[in-house]
């Protein structure tokens, strides 16, 4: 087998910690109804830091963990539905800041919350394509610019945060994927004007329950392994009962189901990446796990990878 192989990973959150009780400075909410119905205990909301600086944060220590100077990068991916502008991108930015090389290929990818896995999967086709060699991939958003914080069942629902993963091509890596579009363009809809974002949330919710473990099983198959070859399962942060019941459709040992969405809520295409970014701080990856990641989201869109360490 051969594929993109993940060589570091970072993590970054916006500077301002928000509590669910923070929360009810702008509307009518509680603790308990939060953690209730999504697992959500606080989010970190960018007040003064850019998407930009989240994402250079992340890559930062992305290209620390994988002992890799930024010259040595081909492109960067960043994985946003929030960018700082429509252009410069902000891969354009970040690409300068981290002191990349003039030859690097930079683009901004909008997937929503699936963001992250065609970021891995863009990566994924030139590593084997030999177009390049390493490839970063960011996950990162500034969803408090978008929010509408008159809505109480969005906004306490988002946060802002980067994820960034160093990936190189290996003839022994192991990379498979998929993604899928049930086409709805109201269940999840930011428009370019403020208030911006709205959600049909249990439209969202169902697609959800659903799609991650029939994503899952489907991954498995194409790969030839089962969940007990699986060290870890790293679903879209978007809501803890989704992560749940998946895990417990699937038949999943809780403690293979990483969390993290209590202390930062839902940051759309950053959660899988600043995700792995946690896992990595924490200690938690090995070399030879193989890890399963699955995103879903605005289109609506599903996506999901199985890869090893
Ligand atoms: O990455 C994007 C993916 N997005 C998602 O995965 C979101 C998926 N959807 C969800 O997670 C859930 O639909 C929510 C957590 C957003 C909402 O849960 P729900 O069970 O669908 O609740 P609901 O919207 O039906 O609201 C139930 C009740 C309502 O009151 P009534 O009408 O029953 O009296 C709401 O007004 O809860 C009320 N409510 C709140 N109460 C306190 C709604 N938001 C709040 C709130 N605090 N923030």
């Amino acid at each position: 087998m051969a594929g993109l192989k993940f060589t570091g990973f970072g993590a970054a959150a916006g500077e301002v910690t928000v509590t669910n009780d923070g929360m009810k400075q702008y509307v009518d909410t509680n603790d308990a109804w939060i953690r209730r119905k999504t697992g959500i205990h606080q989010r970190h909301f960018a007040v003064k830091q850019t998407n930009c600086d989240l994402a250079v944060r992340a890559c930062e220590t992305a290209l620390k963990n994988a002992k890799t100077d930024a010259s040595e990068i081909d492109a960067l991916i960043v994985c946003t539905a929030t960018p700082d502008r429509t252009t410069p991108s902000v891969a354009n930015e970040a690409a300068a800041r981290l002191g990349m090389g003039e030859r690097v290929l930079t683009m901004d990818l909008n997937g929503a919350c699936s963001g992250f896995i065609y970021g891995c999967i863009t990566a994924n086709a030139l590593l084997a394509s030999h177009t390049c060699r390493k490839v970063l991939i960011a996950g990162s958003e500034r969803l408090s610019q978008v929010i509408n914080m008159k809505d109480r069942t969005t906004c306490i629902l988002f946060g802002d945060g980067a994820g960034a993963a160093v990936a190189e091509y290996s003839e022994d890596g192991l990379f498979q994927s998929l993604s899928g579009l049930i086409y709805n363009d109201q269940a999840l809809y930011c428009s370019r004007f403020n208030p911006a974002l709205s959600m049909q949330g249990q439209e969202v919710y169902h697609f959800a329950v659903s799609k991650v473990p029939e994503a899952t099983e489907a991954i498995l198959k194409e790969s030839n392994l089962t969940t007990d070859d699986i060290d870890w399962f790293v679903f879209h942060q978007a809501n803890e009962r989704i992560i749940d019941s998946a895990a417990h459709k699937l038949g999943l040992k809780k403690e293979k189901c990483f969390k993290n969405i209590a202390e930062y809520g839902n940051t759309s295409a950053a959660s899988i990446a600043l995700a792995l970014g946690e896992m990595q701080e924490q200690n938690l990856l090995k070399p030879g796990q193989k890890i399963v990641c699955v995103g879903f989201g605005a289109g609506l869109t599903y996506g999901a990878m199985v890869t090893e360490l």
